[in-house]
């Protein structure tokens, strides 16, 4: 009998420090109109002192864990994705295994930027696909504002941090079941350039800084995002009409709104957290889902595309029922 990861609950969490373009206005040479009028974005939560990604992880774990309703020792895998781990090793996942006082399954951070949680969750769904665990704990989590360069006004205001999980877990498949239908990811390494970090531990030994041709990421982004819409559609025989929300990566109210035009799907039908957030990275797509289900948008039954691009470049789709 096939097996399908059906996904049990969500949760998030944000850094209780908002910081609003105003406030950045401070001291970046930006302002309010032209982040508003570029992006979408009006303010974004930021980590404080002595915050960790670990520390977002477990609380938006914690919070999936109550929403799913389950016992936290049912978890037997943990992927998460984030391009700011604590530490270069170990692993951050590991570190909120032993967090949420796990000693048994395996856990192990992804690495795909802004699709980490896209890859994430494909990666935990082959794994309760092929029995190698039963119930997954998929984490995206990031304080992305650790690799700003805050004398870099055409990046430093475009970024956020926070925390959103889900828990899957294997049940049997049958026609009318809910969860992950299908899981499309890509990468083009040609493109590695336009969107990087420029520090590492095997070339500077330092962590660097976030370093982007925005133009030429933008143009990416809106071709890449609505093929690899399109692949997961015509994978499960469906048309665009059949979605009922499209839960994106938040990079830019323009990029979803471009996304969606370009798939002809109604705006209503985009959840939209980027104003609120700005750019969580691997975080943003989680963080939007959890949002839209509390809030009574998304019910159970819903069809939902979840999509992301990243550094890499990567990028992916997962077509989910509700
Ligand atoms: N505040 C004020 N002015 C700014 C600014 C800021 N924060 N950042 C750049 N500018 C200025 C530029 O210096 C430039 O001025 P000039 O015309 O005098 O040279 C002008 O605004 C236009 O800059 P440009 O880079 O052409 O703007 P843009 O329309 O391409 O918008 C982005 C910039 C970054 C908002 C846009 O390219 C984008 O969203 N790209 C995708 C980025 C993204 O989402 N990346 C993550 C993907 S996961």
């Amino acid at each position: 009998m096939a097996l399908r990861s059906r996904i049990l609950g969500c949760g998030s969490y944000l850094p209780e420090k908002i910081v609003t373009n105003d406030d950045l206005a401070k001291f970046v040479d930006t302002s309010d109109d032209w982040i508003t009028a570029r992006t979408g974005i009006k303010q974004r939560h930021m980590v404080t002192d002595g915050e960790l990604t670990s520390d977002l992880a477990r609380k938006a774990a914690l919070n999936a864990i109550e929403h799913a309703g389950i016992d936290v020792q049912d978890i037997d895998l943990i992927v998460l994705g984030t391009t700011t781990p604590d530490n270069t090793f170990p692993s951050t996942a590991t570190k909120v295994q032993a967090q949420l006082g796990l000693t048994h399954g395996f856990a192990m951070d992804v690495q795909a930027v802004c699709s980490g949680f896209m890859y994430a969750l494909a990666t935990a769904d082959s794994f309760l696909k092929t029995k190698q665990a039963k119930t997954a704990l998929v984490i995206g989590a990031e304080s992305f504002t650790r690799l700003l360069d805050w004398e870099d006004r055409t990046t430093c205001v475009l970024f956020g941090d926070g925390a959103g999980a889900v828990i899957l877990r294997a049940e049997e498949e049958t026609a009318e079941s809910s969860g992950i239908l299908s899981t499309h990811l890509h990468s083009d390494g040609r493109y590695q350039d336009i969107l990087m970090v420029d520090g590492g531990p095997s070339s500077t030994q330092t962590t660097g800084y976030v370093r982007m041709a925005g133009k030429e990421v933008f143009r990416h982004a809106v071709v890449n995002l609505a093929e690899v819409v399109k692949e997961a559609l015509a994978a499960n025989d469906l048309t665009a009409d059949d979605i009922d929300w499209i839960v994106p990566h938040q990079a830019n109210k323009r990029i979803l709104d471009g996304t969606a035009k370009k798939l002809k799907v109604d705006p209503n039908k985009v959840v939209v957290t980027v104003d609120k957030h700005a750019n969580t990275s691997a975080a943003s797509i989680p963080l939007a889902l959890d949002e839209a289900v509390r809030d009574g948008r998304i019910k159970r039954g819903d069809l939902l595309i979840i999509e992301a691009m990243g550094g890499g470049l990567t990028w992916g789709s997962a077509l989910i029922r509700w």
